[in-house]
């Protein structure tokens, strides 16, 4: 029997409208856009509309992978949606995905924090390989900005919501998932978490406390989440291309979890590559949790900056501490299919933005050769 691969046929992202800049974060803690820019990179961030929940924000960058993979929710067999800010505490959010989507199949939630969509890719990707399933749906999705406390500038200018989709489907052709790691260092908990509202600080038993403390906030203690940050980003890379037996010169283009700047170009440093090998979009959105790495990736993908035969690294890192890599190779067929609809929509969309503008100007011409005809038959 061939070798069956986990190839990404599909691809969609969803960010909310509103933008919170680093001016508007000036005017409401004690920082600035210079402190923001300088140790982080990001400009600014999108948040969630008032009503809009993760299941919202997942259906949203799901609908258009699934229809650039040419399926429908009814063919899905499986849906993973790696989030950390669900719609409820119960169940978990992939259930009411599933309902949303119309979908008839399973649907789990992953909760790892912003590896949880790489765990998923590589989770999925095992159903595939095995053959046990054949169309699979990778959402990752998180709304930072409900669980960040607004008074707490040494979190609150990090983080942003959005959510990135993938589908995976089988494939003879080398493509997908080719090596991964899967990291876990359960000793760091406290360094980024959540302390009260779970079983060790029920809401009934300490809801007074849990507000007066602002417990119900994630928690970071930022210089060690940084040190670990930078040690693993580019060893866990470097391990995850050595077992596919690849060198960073091989390497298309590095995806890294968008957390800061710094943590990136110590990583490129350590490394020895370039910084432009690396999918940097922090700037407009921030740490966006388990959507940061499949957002990078479509972002990736829409601005040609990796495409079909290419090889990518991942890696993602966050609360647990835990950290995920793997080096993906993009397929073709389908992919290649789905990129150049892709490619057509857009140079489509910009001629006909072009071709708007010209008329748009022509017209406005008119108007002001009527107007100045006007004024001089009546100055005579
Ligand atoms: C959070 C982070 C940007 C802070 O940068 P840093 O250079 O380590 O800054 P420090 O924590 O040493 O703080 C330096 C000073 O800036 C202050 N500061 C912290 N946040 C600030 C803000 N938003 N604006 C202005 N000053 C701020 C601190 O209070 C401290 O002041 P002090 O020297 O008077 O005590 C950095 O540690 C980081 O990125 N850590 C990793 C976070 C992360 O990626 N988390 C998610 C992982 S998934």
């Amino acid at each position: 029997m061939p070798e069956r691969y986990a190839k990404i046929t599909g691809w969609g992202k969803y960010v909310p409208e509103r933008v919170l800049t680093n001016a508007d974060l000036e005017k409401m803690v004690d920082t600035t856009d210079e402190w923001i820019t300088t140790r982080t990179g990001i400009k600014e961030r999108r948040i969630r509309g008032e009503n809009e929940q993760a299941s919202d924000f997942s259906v949203k960058s799901a609908l258009p992978a699934l229809q650039m993979a040419g399926i429908t929710p009814k063919d899905l067999d499986l849906i993973i949606v790696a989030c950390s800010s669900p719609d409820y505490l119960v169940p978990g959010v992939a259930t009411i995905v599933q309902h949303k989507l119309g979908a008839q199949c399973g649907a789990f939630q992953l909760a790892s924090g912003c590896s949880g969509w790489v765990y998923a890719l590589v989770t999925a990707s095992q159903f595939i390989q095995a053959g046990s399933m054949n169309n699979i749906l990778v959402i990752g999705t998180d709304l930072v900005s409900y669980g960040v406390d607004y008074t707490d500038r040494t979190t609150c200018v990090l983080f942003g919501d959005a959510s990135a989709s993938v589908v995976l489907q089988p494939s003879e052709e080398p493509a997908g998932v080719i090596t991964y790691e899967l990291g876990s260092d359960g000793s760091g908990v406290h360094h980024l978490y959540v302390p009260g509202a779970g079983s060790v600080m029920p809401i009934g038993k300490y809801g007074e406390r849990l507000i007066n403390e602002r417990l119900g906030y994630l928690k970071m203690n930022g210089q060690e989440v940084f040190k670990f940050a930078t040690r693993t980003l580019s060893s866990s890379m470097k391990r995850v291309m050595d077992k596919a037996g690849l060198l960073p010169d091989d390497i298309a283009l590095f995806i890294p979890h968008q957390a800061n700047l710094r943590i990136i170009e110590s990583a490129a440093r350590m490394m020895r590559q370039p910084l432009d090998k690396f999918m940097i979009n922090l700037q407009k959105y921030g740490n966006t949790s388990a959507a940061s790495v499949p957002l990078a990736l479509v972002e990736a993908i829409e601005e040609g900056r990796c495409k079909v035969g290419d090889k990518v690294v991942m890696c993602a890192f966050g609360a647990g501490l835990t950290w995920a890599s793997a080096v993906v190779l993009l397929g073709s067929g389908e992919v290649s299919l789905a990129h150049s609809w892709l490619s057509l929509g857009r140079i489509a969309r910009r001629t006909v933005g072009k071709a708007r503008d010209a008329v748009q100007n022509f017209l406005l011409n008119m108007q002001l050769r009527r107007y100045e005809a006007k004024r001089k038959a009546k100055a005579r």
